[in-house]
């Protein structure tokens, strides 16, 4: 009896692993929010949308559940999440001391698109933060996650939603596309407003350290506490990333994005690896600002939009549809590397096979 058991169990095993979970991309009502916050009780994992781009949650506290976002994803382990909270208190809850500076950047950025980095409390479990002995939390101003992680009644691990290395999502369809079959929900909060990740800093010591660029600027957080540190241009230079995940090859679409340092003249440049390229038999695209448009002549190109805010906005999706409109080849102009313009041309460079420039 107890080998037919076995037996038994093994094989709805077998059937169950082959199984495609059907994904379901659900819109923001209350009692979608209520079924999600269930699954995340029950140990699952749910994509959610925030300002920045969509999110893959499970519960912080649960490392059975967190473990499952590293395999929905294929994320390498050693890179840690960002744990996501919908009040000041679950970061106390989270972080071993807030020093006062941090609290400054809380009151100031949060709710919105930044990410502190701390000394975790004991009850955070070693798989959300890759062993290290810091957290990374962050409280988005999405209302939608908002909503969905005070409803879970604890914090939210959560990465970017894509498949590991690719562009992160900015809508629910990007989310299914990239994670469709592999989990049971999206809640669906329309196109994410800013587009890109958010400014992580490093807020332990007297100057806080910029880790990654978000639109969260280093110009904003210079102001409000005096000084700010950018990691590896500065003093912060060190052989081990401080934000482990900086070193891996990021937000890459398959097409071989080459993107252009800001002036006025790219125009000229870009013209010239374009007709080189399509004379190698290659499929390229342009991506420009709106005003540019007519330097280009009939040569195929995307439009970022009038500003470095719309060209964050939208780059994510411009890289995907390249992909999907089978172009392999990608020229993206620069932008000023200020304000958000910083965060713009950080991840052109990593969506290249490192920082290309014209
Ligand atoms: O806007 C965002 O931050 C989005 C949304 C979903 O909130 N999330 C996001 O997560 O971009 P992810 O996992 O794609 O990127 C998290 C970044 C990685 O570069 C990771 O190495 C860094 O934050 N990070 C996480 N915990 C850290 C820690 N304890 N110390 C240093 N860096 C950390
Ligand atoms: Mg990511």
């Amino acid at each position: 009896m107890e080998e037919m058991i076995a037996e038994g169990t093994r094989k709805y095993t077998f059937i169950k692993n082959r199984m495609e979970m059907q994904t379901k991309i659900l819109s923001p009502t209350a009692r979608n929010i209520a079924l999600c916050a269930r699954e995340i009780a029950t140990g699952g994992v749910v994509a959610f949308p925030t300002e920045t781009v969509y999110g893959l949650g499970a519960n912080a506290f649960a490392a059975q559940a967190v473990q499952k976002i590293f395999e929905v994803k294929g994320r390498p382990p050693d890179n840690p999440l960002i744990v996501h909270v919908a009040d000041f208190a679950q970061i106390d809850g989270l972080a071993a001391s807030v020093p006062e500076r941090a609290r400054k950047l809380m009151e100031h950025f949060m709710p919105g698109p930044l990410t502190l980095v701390l000394n975790k409390s004991h009850a955070v479990p070693g798989v959300v933060t890759a062993g290290l002995d810091t957290v990374a939390v962050r409280m988005p101003s999405d209302k939608t996650a908002l909503a969905f992680i005070q409803k879970c009644g604890a914090p939210l691990a959560a990465p970017s939603a894509n498949r590991s290395g690719f562009p992160s999502p900015t809508t629910a369809r990007h989310t299914l596309e990239d994670l469709s079959g592999k989990i049971p929900y999206i809640l669906d909060g329309g196109a994410c407003r800013i587009g890109v990740e958010s400014t992580v800093v490093d807020a332990r010591s007297a100057i806080p350290v910029i880790l990654r660029a978000g639109a969260v600027s280093a110009e904003e957080i210079e102001k409000l506490l005096g000084a700010a540190e950018i990691a590896g241009t500065g003093v912060a230079e060190t052989e081990t990333p401080l934000s482990p995940g900086q070193k891996y090859r990021h937000y890459a679409p398959k097409a071989e994005v080459t993107a252009s340092a800001y002036n006025e003249l790219m125009h000229q440049r870009i013209t010239e690896a374009f007709d080189n390229a399509v004379s190698t038999g290659k499929n390229p695209v342009i991506i420009c600002m709106d005003k540019r448009i007519a330097l280009y002549g009939n040569r195929s190109k995307y439009i970022a939009g009038a500003n470095a805010a719309d060209y964050a906005r939208n780059l994510y999706a411009l890289l995907r549809m390249a992909d999907a409109d089978g172009f392999d080849t990608v020229f993206a102009e620069g932008v000023p590397a200020a304000g958000i313009g910083a965060a713009v041309m950080n991840r052109l460079g990593k969506a290249g096979k490192g920082l290309v420039f014209l």
